[in-house]
């Protein structure tokens, strides 16, 4: 498994609608592999292939509960949105540092394939649904930004900037952090 360089806003993939996998197969398996080991790298909940500059339709989720466990998303569809919808706080990988309050449906049903390319449907609610919610986003070249208001979205832009200046381009190698000291 390799640690993939993630692309940061400013990046044209972050803004690409992924298409679909044709087929699961061993590159499908390894690019999922490496997002998880991505994420987990980068202490992520979860990361969308174009995060790593691979404008495909897989995604994973990791929340940390066991059940269900960390998802594996290849071509998801959300057949489902509850009418309930909940706002939180939510980051991005690719956005560093910022953050901003996202309202979504609070409860999610969702169909995709799994690593092995069997279909599955999963129930999501809470936290969980947003990371999904989040995820799903950035294959349609969403960003959490952009459910933002005017005003709070230039604010955060602004905030961006600032905290860019001085760097060029827009990837990032994650470092892992090394092993915590007992
Ligand atoms: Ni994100």
């Amino acid at each position: 498994m390799t640690v993939r360089t993630l692309h940061l806003l400013g990046s044209p993939v972050l803004r690409q609608q992924s298409p679909p996998v044709a087929r699961v197969d061993d590159a499908v398996r390894r690019l999922v592999d490496d997002l998880f080991e991505t994420m987990r790298a980068a202490k992520g909940v979860g990361l969308a292939a174009n995060q790593v500059g691979v404008a495909q339709r897989v995604a994973v989720v990791d929340i940390g509960d066991e059940d269900p466990p960390a998802l594996a998303l290849i071509n998801p569809v959300i057949l489902d949105r509850g009418d309930e919808l909940e706002t939180a706080e939510e980051g991005c990988l690719s956005i560093p540092e910022i953050f901003g309050d996202v309202e979504r449906p609070s409860h999610i049903v969702l169909e995709a394939l799994d690593r092995d390319g069997k279909k599955f449907r999963v129930e999501a609610r809470g936290y969980k649904a947003r990371a999904i919610q989040h995820e799903i986003d950035h294959l349609d070249g969403i960003l959490f930004l952009d459910h933002l208001s005017a005003v709070k979205r230039s604010l955060l832009l602004a905030k961006w900037k600032k905290s860019r200046k001085g760097q060029t381009g827009y990837l990032k190698e994650v470092t892992p952090e090394p092993a915590g000291e007992l």
